[in-house]
């Protein structure tokens, strides 16, 4: 009896969708931004890396390519490294602190789109409930409380990120 309990307990536990803590980078996270992102922010795209990004990023953006994310190591830079926070500001859906509610402007790739040719407000808020599934995925690898558009220093009404707030980043590889 004890051990059909526990064996049910198991199972129910497998079933569940993948848990905050089971989110990896090789396992989720790198097939997703191979799949949404790579067009524009890979080796293969011509990507700079971040250093190289922030030395000339008009020209980057007239090439139409941003940072590299196609390698863990580069993915960072953008979590928790140097440039920490842009990942969170640019995939923001807008309901976090200092979004000022718009969506940042990378979370519209997050899904597949419609083309919004000839539609009158090509600014309107992405609604695609794909794109809140996959952001629901990145938060939850970066982790609980971890998910913060604070930059290293503070920027006007932004105050600079913590200690407690960086201490809780996971992106587990
Ligand atoms: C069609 C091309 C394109 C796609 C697809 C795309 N991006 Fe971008 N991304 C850019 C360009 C160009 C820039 C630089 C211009 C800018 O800052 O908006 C950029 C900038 C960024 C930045 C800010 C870098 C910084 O520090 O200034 C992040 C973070 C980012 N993208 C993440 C993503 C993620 C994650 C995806 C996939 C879900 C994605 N992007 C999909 C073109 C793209």
């Amino acid at each position: 009896m004890k051990l059909r309990l526990i064996t049910s307990l198991a199972c129910a536990v497998v079933a569940l969708p993948a848990l905050a803590a089971d989110v990896t980078y090789r396992k989720e996270v790198a097939p997703m931004l191979q799949k949404y992102c790579a067009e524009c922010h890979s080796e293969k795209a011509g990507a700079p890396s971040m250093a190289d990004f922030n030395l000339d990023q008009e020209k980057f953006k007239k090439e139409k390519v941003g940072p590299r994310s196609d390698t863990y190591e580069h993915l960072l830079q953008l979590v928790n490294g140097k440039s920490t926070g842009a990942f969170m500001r640019r995939l923001d859906d807008g309901t976090s602190p200092y979004a000022g509610g718009k969506q940042g402007n990378m979370y519209k790739y997050l899904c597949e789109q419609e083309s919004k040719d000839g539609k009158a407000d090509k600014d309107a808020p992405v609604t695609n409930p794909e794109c809140a599934a996959n952001l629901a995925v990145l938060k939850a690898w970066v982790g609980e409380g971890g998910w913060n558009l604070n930059r290293m220093a503070a920027r006007g009404d932004v105050p600079a990120l913590t200690k407690e707030q960086m201490d809780k980043v996971k992106v587990k590889y």
